[in-house]
């Protein structure tokens, strides 16, 4: 049902994420933490009421990618600790200590800024152990937690590294926790001790037991979807977001006749054709024209021809009754259907990270 005149929305279930948040504490045990990654807007699920949520479920820290995401919880209330995974700019720096967020290190200007500050400040260095994207060289980042260590203001809350291929190579992974392995034990061979170390994502908290270490950066499995689709690790896991929209337009294309921009859609015979409210402005991916699939009256049908701004056609040719106001499932389960996230990722070529970040804040979102 549209509630205050809405064509579309996603609905999240805040339990679905705590939830799954215990699974992901009970299979990484009591010696091991969980911080919830909460950046994008909680991959598009809203990073407020995300955190909130993981925190019921046992997550004890919390990750972002700058500061102003960092900020935007604190408004919200949060309480607990938060990470900024990415990089914090000079201008930035002020507002990061005021909302007391970690901050993560990575070369000698970064550190040289937050020494400036001259307050105390959290921090967890960054190992590049093979992403080669932020992180310094193993021995540099020693050199740079022994220095964070011996500063007086700064305390050393973390020493930790990302994983580039945990869902597909395993032996890259385990090559690159070796070596952040080796780093670690050459920075408590230099006396120091009492921080954080952490390594694993999704799919490596999942896949290699032995890089959960301290505490583990969950981030697609707290809102219920799996690295790989195949993958069948903590069968309780619960989608904790469903993206509908209704149908708008009900007409009979005739034979020959196209539907949408570009008449990449034309009907071969007299086709049913449902036009809908929701388009790639939304963040329904333009390749998923003639590729996706949303559920109608229970029943998977195709996007039919061009994906356009505000609006998509589905084919629903093979589905009695469909009228205007019919609630239409993008992502979700309804009447026995189920599409998930991978699925609608496959229709856009890309993967399922990408479609829940893309659902845009045209789309209200409504928590269950
Ligand atoms: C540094 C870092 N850690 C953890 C995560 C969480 O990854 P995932 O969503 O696979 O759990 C991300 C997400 O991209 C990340 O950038």
């Amino acid at each position: 049902m549209t509630q205050h005149g809405a064509t579309k929305w996603a609905d999240v279930d805040p339990s679905a994420i705590t939830h799954n948040t215990s699974l992901i504490k009970q299979l990484v045990g009591e010696k091991t933490a969980v911080m919830a990654v909460v950046k994008a807007d909680g991959y598009g699920h809203g990073a407020a009421p995300s955190a909130r949520a993981a925190i019921a479920g046992g997550a004890t820290w919390l990750a972002v990618s700058s500061v102003t995401e960092g900020i935007e919880l604190r408004k919200a209330g949060i309480v607990e600790p938060i990470l900024n995974l990415g990089y914090t700019p000079p201008s930035a720096l002020s507002a990061a200590i005021a909302a007391k967020l970690a901050l993560t290190v990575y070369d000698r200007e970064g550190l040289a800024l937050l020494k400036t500050a001259a307050t105390e400040i959290g921090v967890h260095v960054k190992v590049d152990t093979g992403m080669h994207r932020l992180g310094a060289a193993p021995q540099e980042a020693v050199q740079l937690a022994i220095d964070v260590d011996a500063d007086p203001n700064l305390r050393l809350q973390g020493f930790w590294t990302h994983f580039a291929d945990a869902d597909q190579d395993p032996a890259f992974t385990r090559e690159q926790l070796h070596v952040f392995l080796d780093a670690r034990s050459a920075l408590i061979r230099a006396g120091v001790t009492g921080f954080l170390s952490h390594a694993a994502n999704s799919p490596g908290l999942l896949r290699f037991p032995e890089a959960r270490l301290d505490l583990v950066r969950a981030g697609l499995i707290l809102y219920g979807v799996r690295p790989v689709r195949e993958w069948a690790d903590l069968p309780g896991l619960r989608p904790a977001l469903r993206w509908q929209t209704i149908v708008t337009n009900v007409l009979t294309v005739p034979a020959g006749g196209s539907v949408g921009y570009g008449r990449r859609f034309v009907a071969r015979e007299p086709a049913r054709v449902a036009a809908i409210a929701v388009g790639y402005a939304d963040g329904l991916h333009r390749h998923a024209s003639d590729r996706g699939r949303a559920i109608v009256r229970g029943v998977a049908v195709p996007i039919a021809g061009t994906i356009s701004m505000d609006q998509a056609a589905l084919d629903v040719s093979t589905v009695p009754g469909v009228t205007v106001g019919d609630v239409v499932t993008l992502i979700g389960e309804e009447g026995g259907a189920t599409l998930s996230a991978h699925d609608l990722a496959e229709a856009s070529g890309t993967i399922s990270y990408e479609v829940l970040c893309a659902i845009s804040n045209r789309v209200p979102r409504r928590y269950l």
